[in-house]
């Protein structure tokens, strides 16, 4: 975020460099939460195979969510003096993973692949969770909310790809 995108304060009770700070780390997760919302869309379209209305029907409401992160990280992003940036082109520019992979294709494929995008995501959030907790427990609490979410629905990803007794 260019200097001048900041506002003169930050929330109270916190340094305006910090503040400022986080509200940069939450820039990154605000593209990974519109990116995460876009490829799930993307799969709940593309998906074929024997778990097509399975799998077609379990992301809608995990788009709902993960479109209700968006908006909250954004205004987090305000509160703290920033001006959140819903970009595709920053998005692309700034994102240092690779775009969704899979057009058509069976549903085991890209429950797969999602896998690996919820991973990404969680991770990512963890080491911004981390580092907000040093000075702004409140971003830290919307961040851990976000990541049981988030880690919920990894799981229903997981299972349909884990075999009984395996
Ligand atoms: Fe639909």
């Amino acid at each position: 975020m260019a200097e001048d995108q900041y506002s003169d304060y930050t929330v109270p009770g916190l340094a305006r460099e910090n503040g400022h700070e986080i509200a940069g780390l939450l820039q990154v997760r605000l593209h990974a939460l519109n990116d995460l919302q876009l490829a799930l869309k993307h799969v709940h379209w593309n998906v074929t195979g024997p778990h097509f209305i399975a799998v077609h029907e379990m992301l809608d409401p995990q788009v709902d969510v993960v479109r209700g992160f968006v908006d909250e990280t954004a205004e987090r992003i305000a509160t703290l003096g920033g001006s959140p940036s819903g970009r595709t082109g920053e998005l692309v520019a700034r994102r240092h993973w690779e775009d969704y992979p899979l057009g058509k294709a069976d549903s085991m494929a890209h429950l797969a692949e999602l896998d690996r995008v919820y991973t990404g995501v969680i991770e990512d959030h963890r080491d911004v969770l981390a580092k907000a907790g040093q000075v702004d427990p409140i971003t830290e609490d919307m961040l851990i909310g976000q990541v049981k979410e988030l880690e919920l629905f990894q799981w229903f990803i997981r299972s349909h790809l884990e075999r009984a007794g395996s």
